[in-house]
């Protein structure tokens, strides 16, 4: 893919976050290790590329300088080396900070420390800062802030990709594009079940249209393999079909692909679905449009997502606790009434089945909690 230079996030990033499985429990043989998994596993070359760091990184105080200083403990060479090390190894490194006085496990915020903050991430050489939202002043303006850290990352001169995580308050869809930031958060935390996953496909459906290029709507961090284990965790986790809806469903919105899961150790099936091309290249599309949605069936919802090349993909994604068979994809509900003479030539994104040519419509099975793609080209 063409990039053009100084433009960050063109795509919706992709990378890893250790807050779901790791919560405060972080350090920096792990995360040396999480960046050669990365590597040595197939990730890096499948298109993940920030190792990020979330919460509990640094001491609970500011040095006299007023500096941010990484916890001795748990990263005894600073953060320069960890940076050091994943650069390397040919990826980008990210860290975490808060809009508010304190990190919401307590630590120091940035709060009126935006500059110093700032350039001291880019001394360390971080490309990519978290940015929370926890102990915010009452009376200070959440949209001015944001664009106070905005200005103060690029004052640095260093291409630092801006991931504000201010859980859906204040709209953000309505005005992160405007601060200066590369992706947003907007909603509150994901757990790892599929209650949680459903909640945040829910909330976001009315809110898509704001998410594309350059500025991409986070529905946050990847519970995909993470099995019931880690921090955000229950002990059950969700079913190989749920956790496949999860991964194609945030590659079919467009969203940031941040893995949750321990990389490490990931079961194969799992690896191998993080690692879908084809959903990849989905989500990656040129056109970085998020889908239309046409209908709904009992919890059953029914997609259409305008891609390059003059392709599209339905996206059938069953929320609901039944199976359909038979769904119907009726083509005139996406714009392609019978009247247009039209066919479409279509495939199954995931199981690669051809599905061959129709012009009306299509019917499929859709178990519960699972979901079906087909990408369809207009025949000629
Ligand atoms: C908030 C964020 C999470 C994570 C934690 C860390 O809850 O939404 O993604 O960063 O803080 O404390």
């Amino acid at each position: 893919m063409k990039k053009n230079s100084g433009i960050l996030a063109q795509r919706p990033p992709m990378g890893f976050n250790t807050w779901n499985t790791f919560g405060n429990d972080i350090n920096e043989k792990m995360l040396l290790e999480i960046t050669d998994a990365l590597v040595e596993r197939g990730y890096k070359e499948a298109g993940y590329e920030y190792v990020v760091i979330d919460d509990c990184w640094s001491l609970r105080e500011r040095n006299k300088k007023g500096e941010l200083v990484a916890d001795p403990e748990k990263f005894p060479h600073g953060m320069k080396y960890v940076a050091d090390y994943i650069h390397k190894k040919g990826l980008k490194f990210g860290m975490y900070s808060c809009a508010g006085t304190r990190t919401c496990a307590g630590y120091p915020g940035s709060y009126d420390h935006e500059y110093q903050d700032a350039r001291t991430f880019a001394s360390w050489g971080v490309d990519f800062l978290k940015y929370d939202f926890c102990y915010f002043p009452e009376k200070a303006d959440c949209k001015q802030r944001y664009l106070t850290m905005s200005l103060a990352l690029r004052s640095t001169g260093r291409d630092i990709l801006f991931s504000a995580c201010n859980w859906g308050v204040q709209e953000p869809w309505n005005w992160m594009r405007t601060v200066g930031v590369h992706m947003f958060r907007s909603t509150g935390d994901i757990f790892d079940t599929f209650a949680s996953t459903s909640d945040i496909i829910h909330k976001q459906i009315d809110k898509f249209n704001s998410s594309s290029y350059g500025c991409f709507n986070d529905i946050d961090m990847l519970t995909v393999g993470m099995k019931g284990v880690g921090n955000t965790a229950n002990g059950v986790g969700n079913t190989y079909n749920e956790y496949e809806l999860e991964f194609a469903f945030w590659c079919y919105f467009g969203a940031p692909l941040m893995i949750g899961g321990d990389i490490r150790s990931i079961d194969e099936e799992y690896r191998l679905l993080l690692q879908n091309k084809d959903l990849i290249k989905l989500n990656q599309d040129a056109e970085c449009r998020p889908p239309f949605e046409a209908y709904v069936r009992d919890d059953c919802h029914f997609f259409v997502k305008v891609l390059e090349d003059r392709k599209l993909a339905f996206g059938i994604f069953n929320l609901g606790d039944h199976d359909r068979w038979n769904a119907e994809i009726v083509f005139a509900e996406f714009g392609i009434p019978v009247s247009s003479n039209v066919k479409l030539r279509m495939k199954d994104l995931i199981t690669g089945e051809d599905l061959g040519s129709r012009a009306d419509d299509l019917f499929l099975n859709v178990k519960a909690h699972s979901c079906r793609i087909i990408v369809a080209e207009f025949e000629r």
